[in-house]
């Protein structure tokens, strides 16, 4: 790009999650989480107790290495890095009164030392990692008392961090509920007995904590920005004939919905249809919709893909791919993970939103998970050769400039996993998004050294020069 697109001000970073890297599951009176029993990533088995398969148990082990790697951070120059704090460090069990001291010391610590290089923490308040203890006793997010807790935890963390956190995000992706509700909503219930009413009452539950929570927020810290955070796809229709139209915008509003509510502070006309074709009666508490009227400050969003629909059931072939599936495009060709690679799919993304909302718009995941192969250099270092993922990213960002040049407003763009982390899907480290390489593997073997791949700088020269080098 030879124009300077993008704002001065723009947030260039990467973004994690706390049980996808951090390890030291049960290290500082940790509590287990939901991601403990998941060896197989959000959609495998769960078993009764952390097993020694589970990639995540371990992680990069960022809980003691996170200096070092946030010096290779600021190194790019990140202006802000987006992680989460697992609630089962600050509240073990998720139900007790007292949070645990050393769990809310060590995120202390880590956004100090973010501070230090003048890095904007940018914190998830519930990233796919309930605590173990409130699925197996109250079902997850089935359960009003629900509300109660995380209004618990999200007040002792914004007490504590309200000097340190300027940028929220209450829930990830809280539209995958959905499709993978034990890993996104706690709910223990099997999804095969798991009725409608009930996942949309956890749905209904999540939308008032996380009001409750945007609440409480800009009461205790009037400088804060607090958003939602959706997994964004845009669906387009197989063909041009109506009927597929219909299905592409149904598709939409399945996730539209979280985005209408968390903006506009109501339900919206089409959910209140399919609640009533669908015979859910939801309770509502008696300030549920005064709650709700407290909206975010901006729309955060992953994007990894987009997707077709159709209503003609023959050629409905499921697709592979992130936690919504959906059709393959026969127009768009996909990862090594069967994920459909669409970068114009995010300037459409971006100007659906801005034109739904005309709210500030934040990317907080892009990225591309891929097997990368560590080689020795002509100077004997030790990189990967990820030509493939510049290639990714460089086109998403290209249509991020596309989008500032309609007109749109966009707050930043963290690329997800900027340090090789496990994946949420499937719990393997092969599936690599970094730009640092993390030498660990699939079997539990690795030193945990961390190698810069030939993407470490071109990263470190979009930022530079604001995106000019795109
Ligand atoms: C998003 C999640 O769905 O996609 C992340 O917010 C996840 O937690 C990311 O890691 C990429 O998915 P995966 O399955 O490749 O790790």
């Amino acid at each position: 790009m030879t124009v300077e697109q993008f704002p001065k001000d723009f947030l260039w970073g990467g973004a994690v999650a706390a049980n996808q890297l951090e390890g030291a599951y049960n290290e500082d009176g940790k509590g287990w989480s939901v991601q403990d029993v998941t060896p197989h990533g959000g959609f495998g088995p769960i078993t009764k107790e952390p097993t020694e398969d589970n990639m995540k148990l371990v992680g990069i082990d960022f809980y003691h290495r996170y200096k070092e790697d946030i010096k290779l951070f600021a190194e790019m120059g990140f202006k802000t890095f987006r992680t989460s704090i697992a609630w089962s460090r600050i509240f073990p069990n998720g139900d007790e009164t007292e949070p645990n001291e050393a769990g809310l010391k060590f995120y202390d610590d880590l956004f100090d030392e973010l501070l230090k290089y003048n890095i904007e923490p940018l914190v998830t308040l519930s990233h796919y990692e309930t605590p173990l203890h409130l699925a197996k006793e109250y079902d997850g997010w089935v359960n009003r008392k629900m509300i109660g807790f995380y209004e618990n935890y999200v007040r002792t963390v914004f007490t504590r961090y309200k000097g340190k956190v300027k940028y929220w995000l209450t829930f990830n992706e809280i539209n995958s509920i959905i499709h993978a509700p034990f890993m996104s909503g706690g709910i223990a219930t099997a999804p095969e007995n798991l009725t409608q009413k009930d996942l949309y009452q956890a749905v209904h539950h999540e939308l008032v904590a996380s009001a409750l929570a945007t609440k409480i927020g800009h009461e205790l810290m009037p400088e804060a920005q607090i958003g939602c955070m959706v997994l964004a796809m845009p669906t387009y229709p197989l063909t041009p004939n109506p009927d597929d139209v219909i299905a592409a915008m149904e598709a939409e509003r399945k996730n539209y919905f979280f985005s209408d509510v968390h903006v506009r502070g109501v339900y919206p006309g089409y959910m209140k249809r399919f609640f009533r074709e669908n015979a859910i009666e939801l309770d509502f508490g008696p300030e549920d919709e005064e709650l709700l009227k407290n909206t975010v400050d901006f729309i955060s969003f992953s994007y990894y893909m987009s997707s077709t629909e159709t209503a003609d059931e023959s050629k409905r072939v499921a697709g592979e791919g992130n936690i919504l599936g959906g059709i393959p495009n026969p127009y768009l060709e996909a990862s090594e993970w069967g994920w459909q690679i669409d970068p114009k799919g995010l300037r459409i993304v971006l100007n659906d939103f801005w034109d739904r909302y005309q709210k500030p718009l934040f990317i907080v995941e892009n990225g591309l998970g891929a097997n990368d192969k560590l080689i020795t250099d002509e100077y004997g270092n030790k990189t990967v050769n990820d030509d493939y993922r510049i290639d990714y990213l460089n086109d998403h960002l290209v249509q991020v400039g596309e989008a500032l040049k309609d007109g749109v407003e966009v707050m930043g763009y963290t690329t997800w996993g900027c340090i090789d982390l496990v994946s949420a899907s499937t719990a393997e480290l092969k599936k690599r998004y970094g730009f640092i390489y993390v030498d660990r593997y699939d079997d539990g073997t690795g030193t945990l050294e961390r190698y810069k791949k030939k993407s470490f700088s071109w990263y470190k020269e979009v930022i530079e020069t604001n995106g000019t080098s795109l």
